[in-house]
């Protein structure tokens, strides 16, 4: 039988690409997210068929991939990148998320999936990764922080939540300090 991870042991999970059959640890660690009121623009529980249904396009779209942290077999933790904008000029930026779980958080996990995402960046064609945090999401920002991207500015009254706005700060990374415009 597989021993299962333990807080104590997340030091180094193995940053993968996500399989079809994640689909069900991809939905828990969102939802706990959802749960705690940190995810930014969602209140409601992901079903499985839904989960299934991202992977899947996730798949299909190499430009858009979702990488897991897995530790002995156990999912602890994922990241994305989505379309940011769908005009034609800004299709080398993409939206970054990211979810740890619950017990694994403050661990390291999150900054080895962003280490893991901003290091493919350049040659999955981005500029810039741009991500939308709760202005009260501490540990996301102070993860942000850590990982080269900075605070662009707080919209105010801008996430809904349970019928309550919330402030959200944009954040941004640049792939290529030496882009130019
Ligand atoms: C936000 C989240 C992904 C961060 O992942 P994590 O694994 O907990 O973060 P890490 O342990 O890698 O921390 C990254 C850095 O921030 C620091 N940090 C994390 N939380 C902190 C806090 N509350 N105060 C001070 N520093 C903190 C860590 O020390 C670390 O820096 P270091 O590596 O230089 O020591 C995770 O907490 C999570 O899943 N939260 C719920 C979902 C969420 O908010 N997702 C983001 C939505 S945009």
């Amino acid at each position: 039988m597989q021993a299962m991870a333990t807080p104590e042991s997340a030091a180094r999970p193995l940053i993968r690409p996500a399989h079809e059959d994640d689909a069900a640890s991809l939905r828990e660690i969102f939802n706990e997210a959802v749960q705690d009121g940190l995810a930014t623009f969602d209140h409601e529980p992901r079903s499985l068929e839904e989960q299934r249904r991202l992977l899947a396009t996730a798949a299909q779209h190499t430009r858009h991939p979702i990488q897991v942290a897995e530790l002995r077999g156990w999912v602890i933790g994922w990241i994305t990148v989505q379309t940011y904008d769908t005009r034609p000029q800004l299709d080398d930026v993409g939206e970054v998320t990211v979810f740890v779980r619950r017990e694994f958080r403050k661990l390291g996990v999150g900054r080895q999936l962003m280490r893991a995402i901003q290091a493919e960046a350049r040659n999955l064609g981005y500029r810039k990764f741009l991500g939308h945090v709760l202005a009260d999401n501490a540990d996301s920002r102070h993860l942000c922080r850590a990982c080269g991207w900075r605070e662009v500015g707080r919209y105010l009254q801008h996430a809904r939540q349970q019928g309550i706005l919330r402030d959200v700060v944009l954040v941004e990374y640049l792939v290529s300090e030496t882009t130019t415009p």
